[in-house]
């Protein structure tokens, strides 16, 4: 199973970063598994640990795809990483084993900490929606735009139907995205 999650890392300078990445759950811990090149893998190689943060702000995500990273962080209990003031729940990991690979490197981690602090409320079609447009956002490049488009009409009935303020606001922000990339200002 994969679960989509914000992952926050720190570098050796203390900088902080987070990045949408799909976790897979191995075992009864993750594997982080970051494209080259990623800021991400650099911090992870550099500073081992990991915030797992389950947000349902998909704003966070949509953000992080658009230019627009800067989000509330509070320091982790265990590790030497930051945690989203938004995240429901978070879980701190540290990193046990590296598969290294060309294109997709392997980062094993192990739960040292979960933390909840919200409730879960449920599932929204408009925040699916959301994600799934992120990620063709992080695919414009590589994916024709007829599928680009044949794929939002479709995300767009739920969303239509669903939506609140925040799930606009994110998807605003990623309609822009792909109409600045056809018109060839890329991202
Ligand atoms: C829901 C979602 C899941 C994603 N999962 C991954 C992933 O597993 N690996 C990856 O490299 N990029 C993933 N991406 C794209 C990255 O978040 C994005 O390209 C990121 O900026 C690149 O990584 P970096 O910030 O570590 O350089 C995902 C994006 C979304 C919206």
């Amino acid at each position: 199973m994969i679960q989509e999650t914000l992952v926050t890392t720190q570098n050796s300078a203390g900088l902080a970063h987070i990045a949408p990445m799909g976790v897979h759950l191995h075992d009864d811990g993750f594997i982080i598994m970051p494209f080259r090149p990623s800021t991400t893998l650099d911090n992870l190689l550099a500073n081992p640990v990991a915030v797992l943060n389950y947000c349902d702000d998909v704003r966070v995500f949509a953000g992080c795809l658009t230019g627009r990273r800067d989000w509330p962080l509070l320091a982790a209990e265990k590790i030497n990483a930051p945690v989203l003031t938004c995240a429901l729940a978070h879980t701190e990991t540290e990193v046990v084993r590296v598969e290294d690979d060309a294109i997709r490197p392997k980062l094993f981690c192990k739960a040292v900490h979960t933390g909840n602090h919200a409730p879960f409320k449920g599932f929204n079609r408009a925040q699916f929606a959301v994600l799934e447009a992120a990620i063709l956002v992080s695919r414009l490049p590589m994916l024709p735009m007829a599928k680009i488009e044949s794929e939002l009409a479709y995300l767009r009935i739920g969303f239509e139907k669903t939506a609140g303020e925040r799930e606009r606001e994110a998807w605003g922000w990623l309609m822009d995205a792909i109409g600045a990339f056809k018109n060839g200002e890329g991202r």
